[in-house]
């Protein structure tokens, strides 16, 4: 549980100057010459901001109780000497050997019983009393070692949390779930009611009876399989709090946060729900190198990052240089790719940008990932990049601290993404990142910022919202969204929204339950397309997925189905509410169609480019508080493309040409 402390955590802002650069520094892994080596290299590329000892317990605690600490003090004091801050680790993220044996209880069991052994990372529990106990002793250990010294930034509490594995079975596992519950429903009956036990003699006479989902003849119960969801994405951020309320007492005015893995990939944690806890949000992200439109979903999870944060700087804590080694072909970056990427993420809202990591290593697992510091040493295309990014880095220090500021936003929410993926739907394709992810694509091409808000978040000062399969949603949540049109926005609300309330009971009365009113429909039926078919629209668009019996209740039809059995029934409808509009997309579009549809709400709603652009051009702007603004223009192109800006290319330090070279990066402060 949380603490209160009188003493607030400093920012650490205040201690990492300019931009924050540098990555995961391992030194561990390497002999002092190697380390000093390091130093001078560190120099040349200008690093000032390093995660250090994140997979050091074992070297720091060989045995219960014995400390090593002589080579960290080494690393800590040679950082600080060069000026470099430091993330100090808690060094949980791997249990050591000797831990494992004493306590194998700590290992992680998966829904059907597995128990996932030792020797690789992360085989821990987070519910486990015994890990908990000894992580606490290291953290603390750490905590007063360190809390005077100078490199002393942030903590940086475990690592991941959640990576690889984020659902825990076993026994302690399910005592903190029955516990969780018990705290959430009071009482065995509130549970039944809400989990709509009734249905196949599922009722619990006791929290006692309860289990987490496992394997099962048939399907689970829908609402233990969401409440287990929740309670596990829970249950990382308790045992964070566990660590958290050591440094806040050891070291009241560090900073804390943990890595967080925000992306189109990362579905198990409720990252919204997490951002209270963090003093700073920090993100790791990789591109999948297969995905010919990964500059694309970096945007994505770079914007979610950012909505994450609430809008503040944030830490871009890994990425990589090149190549990783986790995937079935591991490409390394193209020439330029990575100064794009690291720039993009600065663009989207980042004030420090970081990697996976310092030096490759040539051991273990991850020999084949690229670093910072790469096996060829300095004479390297990665090392040349790396130098000009870290100096690329330092001349954008005016854009720190500086927002992205946007007329569009995309609601996101966790748990509604969760319970409309939980089995038995009305069609397995639909998935809650596809409509959401086409339309942020159609935004990201026309060179549109759009947030990602939490529904819970407010939406003043949203010209567009967009509200994407949001299936499960409060009804104050829903009130807001309809006070958002109210209020003079463009709202766009899409099929298999609003059906359920939270607890995952349907809203009877017709679908979309929660937004029935609101838009003006009323649906009668599902119609979802069966694999791979497509229908034609009366704008001569084609979609697919999904279609729906729609009845007009006070919108008007905008585009209809056109074919048997829901030939006429509308496929788009708009409604006018107060100064804004309310409009009802009932199938999937293709990329054609969504773009179509999202020039009709950029129209009506005023929503405009950042800057005029030739095509492959992502534009993004950040401005200060004193009204100072930069406009990101990255070329994703093998030509030089056009940018209608004028000022100083803070890249360059010269007069910006209205023209961005091929595959480069302008960052134009304007005026
Ligand atoms: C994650 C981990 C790192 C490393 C990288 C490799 O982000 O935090 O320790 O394994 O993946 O891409």
């Amino acid at each position: 549980m949380t603490q209160q402390h009188t003493t607030t955590p400093s920012s650490v802002w205040n201690k990492v100057e300019g931009l924050g650069f540098g990555g995961d520094y391992n030194p561990e892994q390497w002999p002092v010459s190697v380390r000093l080596e390091d130093l001078e290299l560190m120099r040349e590329a200008g690093v000032n901001f390093l995660s250090v000892g994140i997979f050091s317990w074992a070297l720091l605690e060989p045995s219960e109780g014995t400390y090593d600490f002589g080579w960290l003090d080494e690393v800590m004091d040679n950082l600080a000497d060069i000026g470099v801050k430091v993330a100090l680790a808690t060094a949980t993220a791997a249990p050591p050997a000797w831990l494992v044996r004493k306590h194998p209880e700590i290992l992680p069991v998966t829904a059907d019983g597995t128990v996932l052994g030792p020797g690789s990372r992360r085989h821990y529990t987070p519910s486990s009393s015994a890990y908990r106990r000894y992580a606490a002793g290291i953290t603390r250990v750490l905590a007063e070692r360190y809390k005077d010294h100078p490199a002393l930034a942030l903590w940086h509490v475990d690592n991941e949390l959640g990576c690889h594995i984020s659902e825990f079975h076993g026994e302690e596992d399910a005592a903190a779930f029955r516990v969780w519950l018990e705290r959430r429903y009071g009482s065995i009956d509130a549970l039944n009611a809400s989990w709509g036990t009734a249905f196949w003699s599922q009722s619990y006479g006791s929290f006692a009876e309860i289990m987490p989902p496992s394997a099962a003849p048939s399907t689970l119960n829908p609402g233990q399989q969401l409440d287990f969801q929740r309670f596990s994405s829970w249950a990382l951020t308790d045992y964070y709090h566990c660590l958290v309320a050591i440094l806040r007492e050891v070291t009241p005015e560090i900073p804390c946060t943990t890595n967080l893995m925000a992306s189109s990939a990362t579905k198990s944690m409720d990252y919204f729900a997490w951002a209270k806890d963090l003093d700073v949000i920090a993100n790791d992200h990789y591109l999948v190198a297969a995905d010919p439109e990964r500059h694309i979903e970096l945007a994505f999870s770079a914007d979610l990052t950012r909505g994450i944060a609430g809008g503040h700087p944030w830490i871009l804590m890994e990425h990589s240089t090149s190549a990783v080694n986790w995937q079935p072909r591991n490409q390394p970056k193209m020439p330029g790719e990575m100064q794009r990427n690291s720039l993009a993420h600065v663009a989207r809202g980042a004030d420090a940008v970081m990697f996976f990591q310092w030096r490759q290593s040539f051991a273990g697992s991850e020999k084949f990932h690229s670093a910072m510091v790469p096996h060829g040493g300095r004479d390297t295309r990665v090392w040349r990049e790396v130098v000009e990014l870290g100096a690329a880095l330092k001349r954008l220090e005016p854009v720190r601290g500086s927002r992205v500021r946007s007329r569009a936003a995309i609601v996101f929410d966790y748990e509604a993404w969760w319970a409309a993926e939980i089995d038995s739907k009305p069609s397995i394709d639909v998935k809650y990142l596809d409509l959401l992810r086409a339309f942020h694509r159609a935004l990201f091409l026309r060179g549109i910022s759009v947030d990602l808000v939490h529904p819970s978040d407010s939406l003043e000062g949203y010209d567009l919202v967009l509200v994407c399969t949001l299936y499960a949603v409060s009804d104050r949540n829903a009130a807001t969204i309809a006070g958002a049109a109210a209020a003079g926005a463009t709202v766009l609300v899409s099929y298999f929204s609003g059906v359920v309330d939270m607890q995952d009971h349907v809203r009877l009365g017709g679908y979309p339950g929660a937004f029935r009113d609101l838009l003006g429909v009323r649906v009668e039926e599902f119609h979802p397309l069966l694999a791979g078919s497509q229908l034609k629209l009366s704008d001569g668009t084609v979609s697919s997925v999904w279609s729906e019996h729609v009845h007009l209740a006070g919108a008007e039809a905008v585009q209809t189905f056109t074919e048997y059995p829901l030939e006429g029934v509308p496929s788009l409808t708009r409604r006018a509410v107060g100064s804004g509009a309310a409009w009802y997309l009932a199938t999937f579009p293709d990329r054609d169609g969504i773009e179509s549809i999202l020039d009709t709400l950029l129209d009506e709603s005023g929503v405009a480019p950042v800057a005029d652009a030739d095509p492959g051009v992502e534009l993004v702007r950040r401005t200060s508080d004193d009204g100072h603004s930069f406009l990101f223009a990255i070329n994703h192109t093998r030509s030089a493309a056009a940018v209608a800006a004028t000022g100083t290319d803070l890249l360059t330090g010269a007069p910006f040409s209205g023209s961005v070279a091929a595959g480069a990066v302008a960052v134009v402060a304007e005026g």
